[in-house]
């Protein structure tokens, strides 16, 4: 897996320039944190990173090859590698459909993908969809359900599983803790945490939290305004020549 992404720009109209010259890359099982303030532009990136959002200047190649909008079958062949959880999995989760449908969505629009960790031979798609609802902790009791009958913690466990079951090289994860309690929060870093080892997968962990980015992530980038104007390894959280505004969330989220 190697994502490169040069020089996004992405404006919104003449005064909202969401994104400035954004450049940066991701390699093989690496975790890139992505912090900043609210309207840095945080989830425009993501948007973009997962074709959702359209772009101005800069190009995003995937595993060498450009990634652009009309090329149909890379674009498919990538998204199938690409997968993304938001901080708000109730308007990703189909209301009609119950808990092991929705999961089964990505598996069911790539039916060539057999997912190395789950045993398909001899399954029913409700057995597969509750092997898969068993590897984020859920038990067999919430396929039946519907969204609405489930907490926020156990909605984001579901978005995880539906990601994770086509095998994903890069999981994009937008504020995918923002909306639950702390202890609910640490579970779903860990479950992330073990799922990157299991699964080799890269992550783009986007925050506004740099504490939880600290914890998941090898290597931190700092938005501020559309702009990157930080970026370094965990290890060199604490440098003094660490960008002030860097400072600034770090003595945030120590005192919140
Ligand atoms: N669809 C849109 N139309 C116009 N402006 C937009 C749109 N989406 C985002 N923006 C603007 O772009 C900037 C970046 O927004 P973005 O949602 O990417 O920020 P963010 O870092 O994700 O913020 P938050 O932490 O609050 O989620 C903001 O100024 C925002 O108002
Ligand atoms: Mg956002």
């Amino acid at each position: 897996m190697s994502l490169i992404v040069d020089g996004l720009t992405k404006s919104y109209s003449k005064h909202v320039q969401a994104l400035k010259h954004v450049s940066f890359s991701v390699s093989e099982r690496e975790s890139i944190g992505i912090v900043g303030e609210s309207g840095s532009g945080k989830s425009t990136l993501a948007k973009i990173l997962l074709g959702l959002e359209t772009y101005k200047e800069g190009s995003i190649t995937f595993n060498g090859e450009p990634i652009a909008p009309k090329k149909r079958a890379l674009l498919r062949q990538y998204r199938k590698n690409v997968q993304m959880i938001f901080q708000d999995s109730t308007s990703t989760l189909n209301p009609k459909l119950p808990i092991w449908r929705s999961v089964l969505e990505p598996l069911d629009n790539y039916k060539e993908v057999t997912p190395s960790f789950i045993e398909v031979e001899g399954k029913s798609r409700k057995e597969v969809a509750v092997q898969l609802l068993e590897m984020v902790g859920l038990t067999s009791e919430m396929a039946d359900r519907y969204p609405w009958e489930l907490s926020g913690g156990q909605k984001q466990r579901v978005s995880i599983a539906r990601a994770l079951s086509i095998e994903p090289s890069l999981l994009v994860c937008d504020e995918p803790t923002a909306s639950l309690d702390v202890t609910v929060q640490m579970l779903i870093l860990n479950l992330l945490k073990d799922f990157k080892e299991t699964f080799n997968m890269s992550i783009i962990f986007i925050s506004h939290d740099i504490r939880a980015v600290a914890f998941l992530c090898e290597k931190i980038i700092v938005l501020k305004d559309g702009s990157i104007v930080d970026e370094f390894r965990i290890e060199d959280i604490y440098d003094n020549d660490r960008h002030p505004y860097t400072k600034a969330l770090i003595r945030a989220a120590s005192i919140e």
